[in-house]
């Protein structure tokens, strides 16, 4: 591509959290530009936001109909390329949908519905189309998540036996949505959030990990679900037992009450030889873990050659030497950079590579909401274990 991917936004004005990620993740590469936006539910916060981004005034619209409408018959050379949808859950998508089907890649936030029906009609939208849609599942575009795939796939810890995947978090602790958050106030409410709050908004994020790193498939759970603060409509923590197509067993934890916590996503994983360990809170660091053997520290960016060098995929997706932090916003900026990759190597006609073509995708989101969907039954059934139904 000779020139930059052109972005569009719906979602993502002053009034919100997620929004200003994205740009950040979008532009640390210099390849994409944001050309155009539906910014907030309130006109005027839109227009603000797209004023302070120095988005032109006749490229700001009323909705998202609007723009996906309008976008279309700008001329090829000016319209945008990709739309990125940073809404409240039961915005996803119309948005998605509408923009597969007027010939624009998407970028979209998990969880990528509200329900599987929608969830599936996506997947088939973008089979149709022909279109790419990257589902952003921060977790999974960190270099050491990378390498721990890398490192089971290849065999090193021997058979899988046993996963481990926790999201503890403490922020709704108490009932915020009651009190001004207007973001609690859209996940606590069914309508907007969908089946399961907890599992929607964190659940997700670490099925998608235990499935990523392992290259295993769930194919049953036992799900408890509970709403444990007073006067909240969904529940706010779950814990589901997991079994794996291979035969592995695993545990799954996500909890919003668990007071104190900030965002303690970890995996653990277990394999006949030996296991691994790795956690958000100290992303540069892999614990590898080997049956009679001291602990091992692998880091991210530097050039191992024994007894494993960093994976392909660990180093084209790291930025800087060792030693220097990288985080949240560089794992977020890979998920974009690789999506951008894949769509200039489409549009150029080259095939993309392996390491350009990881990230998340409609898959996984038809994999998150069947998660979704099967820890709600599974919770309100009397039966011990139900099958992963897709
Ligand atoms: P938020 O409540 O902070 O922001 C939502 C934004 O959408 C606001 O700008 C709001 O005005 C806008 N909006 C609402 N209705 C709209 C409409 N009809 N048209 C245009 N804009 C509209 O929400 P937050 O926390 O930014 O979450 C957004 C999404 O991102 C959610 O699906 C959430 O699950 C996901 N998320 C993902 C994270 C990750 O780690 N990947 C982290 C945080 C959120």
């Amino acid at each position: 591509m000779k020139r930059k991917l052109r972005m569009g936004m719906v979602g993502g004005g002053k009034d919100a959290f997620i929004g200003a990620v994205h740009r950040i993740a979008a532009f640390m590469d210099g390849k994409i530009e944001l050309v155009c936006g539906a910014f907030s539910i309130d006109p005027e916060v839109s227009r603000q936001s797209a004023e302070e981004l120095f988005v032109a005034p006749n490229r700001v619209y009323a909705n998202y109909e609007e723009m996906i409408a309008k976008e279309s018959q700008l001329p090829e050379g000016d319209r945008m390329d990709f739309l990125t949808i940073v809404t409240p859950n039961f915005l996803h998508f119309g948005p998605a949908k509408m923009a597969l089907e007027n010939g624009f890649d998407v970028v979209v936030e998990k969880p990528m519905t509200v329900t599987l029906d929608e969830a599936k009609e996506l997947k088939a939208t973008v089979e149709k189309t022909g279109r790419t849609l990257c589902l952003t599942h921060t977790y999974s575009g960190y270099p050491m998540v990378k390498q721990a795939k890398a490192m089971v796939k290849d065999g090193h810890f021997g058979k899988i036996r046993k996963i481990v995947v926790e999201y503890p978090q403490g922020w709704l602790s108490r009932l915020s949505e009651r009190e001004g958050n207007a973001g609690a106030a859209w996940r606590a409410d069914p309508k907007k959030s969908g089946l399961s709050l907890v599992m929607g908004d964190i659940g997700t994020h670490v099925a998608h990990l235990a499935e990523y790193v392992s290259g295993l498939k769930i194919t049953e759970l036992c799900a408890d679900l509970s709403t444990l603060v007073e006067g909240r409509v969904l529940d706010d923590d779950g814990s589901v037992l997991l079994r794996f197509d291979n035969g592995a067993k695993g545990v799954l934890m996500a909890s919003q009450i668990s007071a104190g916590e900030e965002n303690a996503v970890r995996i653990r994983i277990y394999g006949e030889k030996g296991g691994l360990e790795w956690a958000n809170e100290d992303p540069n660091n892999l614990i590898i873990k080997m049956l009679d053997q001291p602990r091992q520290l692998y880091r991210t960016g530097n050039a191992y050659t024994t007894p494993y060098a960093l994976s392909s995929f660990a180093t084209h997706n790291t930025r800087i030497p060792a030693g220097h932090p990288e985080g949240l916003l560089e794992a977020f900026a890979n998920i974009y950079r690789n999506f951008a990759a894949t769509t200039s190597a489409k549009r150029e006609g080259r095939t993309p590579t392996p390491e350009e073509l990881d990230f998340p995708t409609v898959d996984d989101g038809v994999r998150g909401m069947a998660f979704v969907q099967n820890v709600v039954t599974s919770n309100a059934s009397n039966e011990k274990w139900i099958k992963f139904e897709e």
